[in-house]
């Protein structure tokens, strides 16, 4: 990797086998695969923004290890962070840089303050983008398919702007989701890189709902 040390290198594969370890068994949309993704995409976000690569990809890999539904609370997420960041020697600069990334940068209806660092937008972009496009709908059904949810029902309304905290104990539908979150995500982007991603993919998301809106009145040959 391009401007990256061997000492740097060798921590970012570190956190690869770690959070490989933690998420292998998470099956709503934050399986090692999306941190796959999201780390592609922040690289390149990154070099396209002149950003700190090491921080930006260490961020990226370790974005989701604090999520809540895989801890005990927030605060035990962010503490096994921080406990890995220091048990590799991270520069204090770059750890509170890191855990400052990782608490702030989730979707929270959108209701999250903008991002500080340049770094930061990056993360959150890279998280975003898995959220627009093809593989942000496939991972709408399989989250709407593990909460038991149907993919659509045109009696239950899609819900008004709600930090993901609140409707995640309400009920919708995998095609609702779109309304609540994906489709807003292009205009929140925070990089040019970014944002040009997310347009294509939104493009890509609305043909889609166009076509299923056709199917499921019956379309005429
Ligand atoms: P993140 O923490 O990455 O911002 P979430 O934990 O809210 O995202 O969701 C993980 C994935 O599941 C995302 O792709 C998201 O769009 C999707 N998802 C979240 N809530 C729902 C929902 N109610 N219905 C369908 N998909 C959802
Ligand atoms: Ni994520």
């Amino acid at each position: 990797m391009a401007n990256l040390s061997e000492i740097e290198q060798n921590i970012l594969q570190s956190a690869e086998v770690y959070v490989k370890h933690e998420l292998g068994q998470e099956n709503t949309g934050h399986d090692w695969w999306h941190i796959h993704r999201v780390v592609r995409s922040a690289e390149k976000i990154a070099a396209a923004e002149h950003a700190d690569m090491f921080v930006c990809m260490l961020a990226a890999y370790l974005h989701d290890i604090a999520d809540e539904k895989l801890n005990p609370s927030k605060e035990a997420g962010m503490a096994k962070v921080e406990n890995w960041l220091q048990e590799h020697s991270i520069a204090v600069k770059d750890r509170e840089h890191i855990l400052e990334i990782i608490s702030t940068m989730s979707y929270n209806g959108g209701h999250n303050p903008p991002m500080r660092t340049i770094e930061g937008q990056v993360v959150q972009d890279a998280d975003r983008l898995d959220a627009v496009g093809a593989i942000s709908i496939a991972r709408a059904f399989v989250y709407a398919g593990a909460k038991g949810h149907l993919i659509y029902d045109p009696s239950i309304k899609p819900r008004e702007a709600m930090s993901t905290d609140q409707y995640r104990n309400e009920e919708s539908t995998a095609i609702n989701h779109f309304y609540e979150k994906l489709l807003k995500l292009k205009d929140l982007m925070n990089t040019e890189y970014g944002r040009k991603l997310a347009e294509q993919r939104h493009a890509f998301m609305e043909q889609y709902l166009e076509q299923f809106f056709n199917e499921w009145e019956g379309e005429v040959v």
